[in-house]
């Protein structure tokens, strides 16, 4: 289980609100999303597209694809590789990203 280490200066960060799935969470402005997201106990970010097992993420440095979500309607992003910011809407990868229609 991933336990954070808040110091004070991290407690005095200013928090954002986002939603997850449609629950609206609170997280500190400017970390990661994905950090956000863990220190707030959004896990695992997204199952397997083969075995269903869970995934969470492991680099924190956009190696390891592990951390990829829908962020307000984008699919597959790299959650360790963007800021959470105010009113991001996130939805959990449940399977394979869907095509996306063209034109
Ligand atoms: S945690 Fe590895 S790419 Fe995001």
């Amino acid at each position: 289980m991933f336990e954070p280490v808040v110091t004070t200066e991290a407690e005095a960060q200013p928090r954002v609100s986002i939603t997850v799935d449609g629950r609206a969470i609170k997280v500190r402005k400017g970390l990661p999303l994905a950090l956000a997201l863990m220190e707030a106990n959004v896990v695992p970010l997204r199952r397997s597209v083969v075995s269903g097992a869970p995934r969470s993420p492991l680099c924190l440095m956009g190696v390891c694809f592990e951390c990829l979500i829908h962020v307000d309607g984008r699919q597959n992003v790299q959650s360790c590789m963007i800021e959470a910011s105010e009113g991001m809407s996130i939805q959990l990868a449940t399977g394979a990203p869907q095509m996306e229609e063209v034109g």
